[in-house]
């Protein structure tokens, strides 16, 4: 299946929105700064590659609405870049985008608008090409890392609706499938179901085996030995290799550890912060309650106390080894990190 989760055209960013899935596949249209902003915030758009592009288009489109009206200026551009960067804190393709933006804004500096308007479509565009470029590279080197029969677990969606191009942990899976019989079990991803709602849609349409499970049943398949490997995508990867992802990736890591599952991550080198020391300064998003409660049509919550965390931080060293558009990086991470950044 054909499917572009953000699409730029005729200086027009449309994009699934993906609440609506998988009852309706349908696009809209983001015109505004505003715009943009809530459908990062209420996941119409989502993963961390996916939330990158569009925040570049979005900042584009935006200095073309400050330009008609005579008020694009540093300040104003520079607001706008933060107030995108703030509206999702954990995935750091977010920013990693909206820096490039600035840049393009600021170098070199011209006094001529529609230069620097040109400037930013074109980053826009170059920053979403490179993502279908990088994602397919991550198919090809993860693939290589499986058998030619495999049966994978995996969490959340990092794929085509995820991404610029064929996703990141699930381009792996469609490239293993081309040259090989691959099974997904796909972890429904409690609260926001981003597994059952999105990953196993995604993978039927492209005509990929797979089978929904609710997340706790994960350590009942491994221990079972139905699972030869998991692979996840990642929201921020700390220098020393330690990998925010959705809640539960932590949970799942522990589990193929005790049971000898490799635990693979497949992301772009936009998804590493080597700024970073370790997990532990990740900033880790925290959602509103009704996501937890609403599922069960749960009344008076005003009465409940939630926790309700989007992501977790899972240590390196329960990570078998790093899925990137440069190759298959194992540990040592920081030692192999730092080459790589340098
Ligand atoms: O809250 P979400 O749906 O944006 O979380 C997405 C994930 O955790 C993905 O695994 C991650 O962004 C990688 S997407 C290629």
């Amino acid at each position: 299946m054909n499917l572009e989760t953000i699409v730029f055209e005729n200086n027009t960013l449309r994009i699934i929105d993906q609440n609506l899935l998988p009852a309706r596949l349908t696009y809209i249209t983001l015109s505004t700064l505003e715009e943009v902003i809530t459908a990062i915030k209420k996941m119409s758009v989502r993963g961390a590659p996916a939330i990158g592009i569009t925040a570049a288009y979005g900042l584009y489109l935006h200095a073309v609405i400050l330009h008609n009206s005579g008020s694009l200026t540093k300040s104003a551009f520079l607001q706008a870049g933060y107030a995108l960067k703030s509206a999702r804190p954990t995935a750091v393709n977010l920013s990693w985008a909206v820096e490039k933006m600035i840049h393009a804004y600021l170098n070199p500096p011209t006094p001529n608008e529609v230069q620097t308007l040109s400037r930013l479509k074109a980053e826009a565009g170059t920053i979403h090409a490179a993502d279908k470029k990088t994602c397919d590279l991550i198919g090809k080197y993860g693939a290589e890392l499986l058998p030619k029969k495999v049966s994978v677990l995996t969490h959340c969606n990092a794929g085509i609706l995820a991404t610029g191009g064929r996703g990141t942990a699930l381009s792996v899976i469609y490239r293993a499938a081309k040259s090989g019989s691959v099974h997904v079990f796909v972890d429904e991803t409690r609260p926001a179901g981003q597994g059952i709602r999105l990953t196993y849609w995604e993978l039927t349409k492209n005509n990929i085996p797979a089978t929904v499970l609710t997340d706790s049943m994960a350590g009942l398949l491994m221990q079972q030995k139905k699972i030869d490997a998991v692979i996840v995508g990642a929201d921020r990867i700390a220098q020393n290799g330690d990998t925010a992802n959705k809640i539960g990736t932590y949970s799942l890591a522990v589990l193929a550890g005790y049971h000898d599952v490799p635990f693979y991550v497949a992301a772009p080198l936009s998804s590493f912060d080597m700024s970073l020391v370790s997990g532990a300064s990740i900033p880790i998003e925290f959602r509103e309650k009704e996501e937890v409660l609403d599922f069960w049509k749960i009344p008076d919550q005003d009465k409940y106390t939630v926790f309700n965390p989007a992501f977790d931080v899972t240590p390196a060293e329960l990570i078998s080894a790093f899925i990137t558009e440069k190759g298959v990086i194992g540990p040592p991470y920081k030692e192999n990190l730092t080459y790589l950044f340098t």
